[in-house]
């Protein structure tokens, strides 16, 4: 973890404010209150700063859709190198662990630059072809009519992350790579905690031990591509060797291991989350969750709705890789940008009354929570498949279902990704 071209690189020294910049003390991405709603505070900052440098962050952060898109189209200028690097400085002892050889995954996508990215995007994008979608829909539809039996089975209420929205998203990804059944539950620690690597702010205790489970995370993935390498079966992992012993320059050994470390994480995470928002969002609304229920051709706009409305991913990062002007404000090489989905989300003059959740907006999937550009989310036709595959298995099956009263949705601490951590719900 120490070199440009590693998958993880310790975060460089926040640089001070761009000159001329506005700049805010108070606006905190891991302050309780943004947390419990980023949305009241992104309004006002994107109406009256679309543009700032945080304090709490060091970083630029940017509210306007015009100027997130302008960023996401440029990436010669706008960097996607540290998305996966952790927010804040690592401690000594996080730092000793993670210096170790052989902890050593490259950027292979979302953090790669041109040429490179396009070179793998090839290989990956073959994977998630409509073809590959559809000969998976089965499974998930069976899995989840499944894991609906077992809530069933052990009767309402239910906590429904642990009974359901983990489960799917992560078996379905994790067969889809190839892992063993029997790992699953480790990997879904393993994941949680790099959430709070990349995203996170812990201590330094905490730090020391994640870092650990970082290590053997890699060194899991590592292992089982090299077993891969030896018995081949009909899953991701193994078309990748294919594709490696076909071309070694085309795709190498280290990308390989890579690419699995990445999307082991990319591919459930924002679903779980995806998921729990749905139902969050249409649960607490009764008229729509009824209206889904008795139409479930309503369900993909409504998917497109709980995207723009309550996203999965509320930001995204990005670094300048020369001087250069964005919203009137001139920033120097090695800016490191926040794009504020959760305010260019609700832009009024881009939806109408932003704030109202409502399934049939006309214009609810011009959200930015994929991104956009060269970058798009390689994986969105499938969270999308996945998030209405289970919205019409729970609409057939549990069409009583309601959040159990008295919750609140309090969702991991970090700056990106965004669902509800417990989630109770019960039915008649
Ligand atoms: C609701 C669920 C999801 C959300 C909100 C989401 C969001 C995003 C975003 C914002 C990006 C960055 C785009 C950019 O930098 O321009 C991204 C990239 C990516 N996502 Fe997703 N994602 C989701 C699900 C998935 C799934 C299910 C997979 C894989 C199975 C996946 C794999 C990837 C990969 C590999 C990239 C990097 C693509 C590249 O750099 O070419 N994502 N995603």
């Amino acid at each position: 973890m120490r070199n440009e071209g590693s998958y993880h690189r310790a975060p460089t020294e926040a640089p001070p404010a761009p000159t001329g910049c506005p700049v805010q003390h108070e606006w905190d991405p891991l302050s309780v209150e943004y947390l419990a709603d980023p949305y009241g505070i992104s309004h006002q900052l994107r109406d009256d700063s679309p543009i700032f440098y945080s304090e709490a962050l060091g970083y630029v952060v940017i509210n306007r859709m015009e100027d997130i898109i302008h960023v996401f189209n440029d990436p010669d200028i706008y960097a996607s190198t540290n998305v996966q690097d952790p927010v804040f400085p690592l401690s000594n002892s996080a730092a000793e662990i993670l210096a170790v050889e052989d902890f050593n995954p490259v950027a292979v996508m979302s953090n790669r630059p041109e040429p490179d990215h396009g070179r793998i995007r090839v290989y990956t994008q073959a994977g998630f072809s409509n073809r590959r979608l559809k000969e998976l829909e089965p499974y998930v539809r069976r899995r989840s009519h499944e894991l609906i039996d077992a809530m069933l089975t052990t009767g309402s209420p239910v906590e429904f992350i642990d009974a359901f929205a983990f489960p799917l998203p992560g078996e379905t990804v994790f067969r889809f790579i190839g892992f063993p059944e029997t790992d699953d539950e480790m990997l879904k620690v393993w994941c949680g905690e790099r959430k709070a690597f990349s995203w996170g702010k812990t201590n330094e205790e905490q730090q020391a031990t994640i870092a650990e489970h970082m290590l053997a995370y890699w060194r899991y993935c590592r292992d089982f591509v090299a077993s891969k390498r030896d018995d081949r079966g009909e899953d991701f992992a193994s078309e990748l060797i294919d594709a490696h012993e076909a071309d070694n320059d085309e795709i190498t050994y280290r990308e390989v291991e890579s690419i699995v470390y990445g999307l082991s994480f990319a591919g459930h995470e924002a679903v779980t989350n995806l998921i729990c928002n749905c139902l969050w969002t249409l649960l607490s609304r009764r008229d729509q969750w009824d209206q889904v229920c008795a139409d479930p051709s309503l369900i993909n706009n409504a998917v497109e709705e709980v995207l723009r409305f309550e996203s999965s991913q509320i930001s995204w990062r990005r670094v300048t890789t020369e001087p250069t002007t964005l919203h009137g404000v001139e920033l120097p090489q090695g800016t490191k940008i926040f794009m504020n989905f959760a305010a260019a989300n609700r832009q009024p003059d881009l939806f109408h009354d932003p704030d109202s959740f409502d399934i049939h907006r006309s214009n609810a999937n011009r959200h930015i929570s994929f991104g956009r550009g060269i970058h798009f989310c390689l994986g969105a036709k499938m969270a999308r498949f996945e998030a209405r595959i289970v919205l019409e298995v729970l609409a057939e099956r549990l069409p009583s279902l309601e959040l159990v009263a008295g919750q609140e949705f309090v969702s991991f601490p970090n700056i990106t990704f965004r669902g509800p951590e417990q989630m109770m719900v019960a039915w008649d």
